[in-house]
C-alpha cells in the first residue's frame, strides 16, 4: 500500500534511509564494525578476477562497485550488459567469479549469462531482491538486498540496497586478501553505517527539488554529468528522468564532454552535474565552466562547501549532506530519483507504470 504517498516510486524513495540500513545490518557487525558475510563453501581470495553482468539500473549498480572492487580487493574487474555479454565470446578464466546483479531475479539476459557463466565453470555470485526469484535458486553465493517489494517500475531502493551489498562484499573481499587491515576495515564499515542518516539528511531537500521540477520539465533534452562513482550516478539519473517523464537525457563521464557531447549546449538543454567535494571535485568543476561558457545552464548537485565553491551563476543548485566518498554514490542517488520522480509530477506522466516498460523484463 502506498500509506501518505502520491505514488510507490515516491514511498519507494523514502523508504532507503530503512531499507539500507536493513541491508547494511546483515552484511556488517556493527559491535566491533566489520564485515560479517555469510558463509561459503569457496575461497574468496582466491578468486582472480570479477566479472559483471546486469541490466538497467542493476547495472550501474555493478559499475560502481567496479571502483570499489578494484580500489579494495585489487581484483581486476570486467562489466558487461547481459544482453551484450551473452552474445560476446567473453573470455571466462578458471577461478573467477560472476557476478549478477538484479533486482527481480528474473530478467531473462542476465538469467541467460548467469546459466553460460555456470556451465563455463565460474562461481556464481548473485545481488538480488527476490530471494524466492530463479537467479538466488542459481546462485553458489547468494547476497539478498533487503530492500521489499519495489513496485514502482523504475527502479530506486533496490538500487541503493545494491550497492551496500556490493560495498560490504568488496570490503570482505580485501580483507580476505589480506589487502584491508583491521583498522581500515573498521573505518570503511563506520563509513558504511553512515549511510542511512545521510540518506535521511538528502531527502530533506525533497522540498527544493520540488521546486525546482519546472525548470527541468520543459526541457527536450537533459545532460547529467560525474567523475569516478558519480558518473555511473549521472548515468543513473538520465535513465530515471527518460523512463518516467519521457525527457531525453544521456549521463557522461564530465572529461568526456569535450569529446563530442559538448556541442549538443546551448541554454534549452540543463546540465545536472553531481559534484560532491573531494578528490574529483576540482577537475569536474572545470568541465562545468566549459558548459557555462557555452551558455549551458547547470543544476548543481553538491555539499555545501561545493555550492559555496562553484554554485553561483547555476541555473539551480542541490544540497547534499557532505559525506565521505565510499558512501557518495548512495546518498546521490537521492537526488536524481527525486528529480525525476517531482519533473514526471510536472509533466503528469503515469510514474509507476510509465508507457512501454514492465517492472521485469523476461524476454531476451
Ligand atoms: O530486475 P532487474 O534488476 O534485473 O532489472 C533490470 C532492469 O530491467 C531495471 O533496472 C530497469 O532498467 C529499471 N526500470 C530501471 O529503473
Amino acid at each position: 500500500e502506498k500509506g501518505n504517498y502520491r505514488h510507490f516510486m515516491q514511498k519507494e524513495i523514502f523508504e532507503q534511509p530503512t531499507v539500507v540500513a536493513q541491508t547494511l545490518g546483515s552484511y556488517l557487525r556493527q559491535s566491533d564494525n566489520s564485515v560479517a558475510l555469510p558463509q561459503f563453501d569457496f575461497d574468496i581470495s582466491a578468486i582472480k578476477r570479477v566479472t559483471i553482468v546486469a541490466c538497467g539500473t542493476s547495472y550501474y549498480a555493478g559499475m560502481v562497485a567496479k571502483y570499489w572492487f578494484e580500489q579494495f580487493a585489487r581484483v581486476p574487474v570486467d562489466i558487461d550488459f547481459a544482453s551484450e555479454f551473452r552474445y560476446r565470446e567473453p573470455v571466462l578464466e578458471d577461478g573467477g567469479l560472476a557476478l549478477f546483479i538484479s533486482q527481480s531475479g528474473e530478467t531473462a539476459d542476465t538469467l541467460a549469462a548467469l546459466r553460460h557463466c555456470k556451465a563455463m565453470g565460474q562461481t556464481i555470485g548473485v545481488v538480488v531482491n527476490v530471494p524466492t526469484s530463479s537467479m538466488a535458486r542459481e546462485a553458489d553465493l547468494l547476497l539478498p538486498t533487503h530492500a521489499g517489494p519495489e513496485i514502482g517500475v523504475a527502479s530506486t531502493k533496490a538500487f541503493t540496497c545494491q550497492l551496500a551489498v556490493l560495498a560490504a562484499l568488496a570490503a570482505h573481499m580485501a580483507v580476505k586478501k589480506g589487502l584491508m587491515t583491521r583498522a581500515e576495515e573498521q573505518e570503511v564499515v563506520g563509513h558504511l553505517l553512515e549511510a542511512p542518516a545521510a540518506l535521511n539528511a538528502a531527502l530533506d531537500h525533497d522540498d527544493d527539488i520540488a521546486s525546482m521540477a519546472h525548470l527541468i520539465a520543459p526541457a527536450r533534452d537533459v545532460l547529467y554529468l560525474g567523475r569516478g562513482p558519480d558518473y555511473p550516478l549521472a548515468m543513473e539519473g538520465a535513465l530515471k528522468l527518460k523512463e518516467i517523464s519521457y525527457i531525453h537525457a544521456e549521463g557522461y563521464a564530465s572529461g568526456e564532454m569535450k569529446h563530442g557531447p559538448i556541442a549538443l549546449i546551448d541554454e534549452a538543454v540543463p546540465v545536472i552535474v553531481l559534484a560532491p567535494s573531494g578528490p574529483l571535485f576540482e577537475k569536474t568543476v572545470s568541465n562545468m565552466e566549459e558548459v557555462r561558457a557555452r551558455g549551458g545552464k547547470i543544476v548543481l548537485i553538491s555539499d555545501a562547501e561545493g555550492l559555496e565553491e562553484a554554485g553561483e551563476g547555476c541555473l539551480a543548485t542541490i544540497e547534499m549532506p557532505r559525506v565521505h566518498p565510499l558512501i557518495a554514490p548512495l546518498v546521490y542517488a537521492i537526488p536524481v530519483q527525486l528529480l525525476a520522480y517531482h519533473v514526471a509530477c510536472v509533466k503528469g506522466t503515469d510514474v509507476d507504470q510509465p508507457r512501454n516498460l514492465a517492472k521485469s523484463v523476461t524476454v531476451e
